[in-house]
């Protein structure tokens, strides 16, 4: 076994994402491949573009209506700020905030879009990103908006709350409040790395839960392996259960992914949630990809699910797969060990003939994945990569379904474009319809 150096050990006591597991990653698998998109998909709104998209839920992660509306958040921007182009929708990160849509049936074909939600000027920072939007326990309309507030200039990456007030009548959906933005914690470079250690550090996605075992709210959230960028030793640990004579491949230390985790110190029924407690991270891919984005969590079964994003662009040393889901799967809880979902980690990745068509998929308990479309090839197209012939999506895909059976995951239906699905109605008070 390689020497390990002192930081590495200190920091990696969760899980790992293997090269080995890697290796058993299979593009083009049925049961975890994405339908090819049909060029002539459908746009919810084409004055925005959209992508990381989350449903208004509970603490526990059920989607919920509310006042039997379907109310979905996402990062958008303006199309005419960007410009309406292929450079435009690259560019878009610089222009991102949180958006929101309504709709009665859940259906793609009727969202509305309802425009921004927190209140101008009140995100301190150039743009927001990712994050999650839940209903506050026994309130009867206060939403926790949970996202990553991030800097330009100097670079910063911080997750971040608001709270305010979700609204409805027979016409629509509207939001009051969300004028006060506050941190949470901040890349401390002991646990997760930060910028100092790693100019490309991740740290931003916050998901925040209610875990059953302890009844504590946890935040996940995309970090980093701490420690300074490419300067890690690649050991037997990292490597896995790799076939003989199998070598550490050259840039393999570049990846550094971390699926983090904090435990709420502060009291959340007084809506504080500046306080928390670092602790190590769930799963790291240190030697197998630099990027675990957006995790979030499925309790099933008696099983803990973690799902994350990740790209193809990010994987290194001679590990690859599609952009996509990845999964591990626990049978002790939140906290693991865990293993990676179908051996490899893959559980929907993009076909080798439109890989980049979806990206940001989100898995709900019930299994269903929604994700956006991101760049489609046109059929038959020589290159799927080309731009100047592939469509721009900045809307939803279709909303799959996946089955989560054990340490194993199967796609099995295919829904309609950005099609969601509620597991439990918000109980709304005779209180909160006298103040409306
Ligand atoms: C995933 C992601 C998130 C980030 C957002 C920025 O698609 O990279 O990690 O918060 O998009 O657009």
């Amino acid at each position: 076994m390689n020497a390990v150096s002192s930081t590495q050990s200190a920091i990696q006591s969760g899980s790992r994402w293997t090269i080995a597991d890697a290796m058993k990653i299979h593009t083009d698998d049925p049961t975890t491949t994405m339908p090819v998109i049909d060029y002539a998909f459908p746009v919810i709104d084409s004055d925005v573009w959209q992508w990381d998209t989350w449903l208004l839920r509970d603490i526990h992660g059920k989607t919920v209506t509310f006042k039997g509306w379907y109310v979905m958040f996402a990062l958008v921007a303006d199309r005419s700020a960007t410009g309406d182009t292929v450079d435009g929708w690259h560019s878009r990160n610089n222009y991102s905030y949180i958006g929101y849509y309504y709709s009665r049936t859940g259906n793609g074909a009727d969202w509305q879009f309802g425009g921004r939600v927190i209140k101008e000027g009140a995100n301190s920072r150039s743009w927001e990103w990712s994050g999650c939007a839940v209903m506050r326990e026994n309130s009867a309309n206060t939403v926790d908006l949970f996202y990553t507030s991030v800097n330009d200039s100097p670079s910063e990456s911080v997750p971040s709350y608001t709270t305010g007030q979700v609204m409805a009548d027979a016409t629509g959906v509207w939001f009051e409040g969300f004028d006060v933005c506050t941190d949470m914690f901040q890349a401390d470079g002991v646990n997760y790395a930060n910028i100092v250690e790693d100019a490309y550090w991740d740290f931003r996605d916050p998901h925040i839960f209610r875990n059953p075992d302890d009844n504590e709210i946890y935040a996940l959230f995309e970090g980093n392996v701490p420690g300074m960028r490419g300067d890690f030793t690649i050991g037997s640990d990292e490597m896995g259960l790799v076939p003989p004579a199998t070598t550490v491949p050259a840039g393999a230390q570049y990846g550094a992914a971390a699926i983090g985790i904090a435990r709420l110190k502060s009291d959340s029924t007084k809506g504080d949630f500046s306080q928390w407690e670092m602790l190590p991270a769930l799963v790291t891919a240190l030697g197998v990809n630099d990027q675990t984005e957006r995790p979030h969590v499925v309790f099933q079964d008696g099983l803990t699910y973690l799902f994350t994003i990740s790209h193809h662009s990010t994987f290194t040393g001679n590990s690859t797969g599609p952009d996509g889901v990845y999964g591990f799967v626990s049978r002790n809880g939140i906290f693991g060990p865990y293993a990676p979902l179908n051996g490899s980690g893959l559980v929907l990745g993009n076909p080798s003939s439109a890989p980049y068509e979806t990206y940001s998929h989100f898995v709900d308990p019930a299994g269903y994945v929604q994700s956006f479309i991101d760049t489609l090839p046109e059929p038959g197209s020589a290159d799927p990569q080309d731009p100047t012939t592939y469509r721009i999506g900045g809307t939803l895909a279709p909303t799959v379904k996946i089955v989560l059976d054990g340490e194993r995951t199967f796609l099995t239906e295919v829904h309609a474009y950005g099609q969601v699905y509620a597991q439990g109605v918000w109980p709304t008070s005779s209180a909160w319809d006298k103040r409306s």
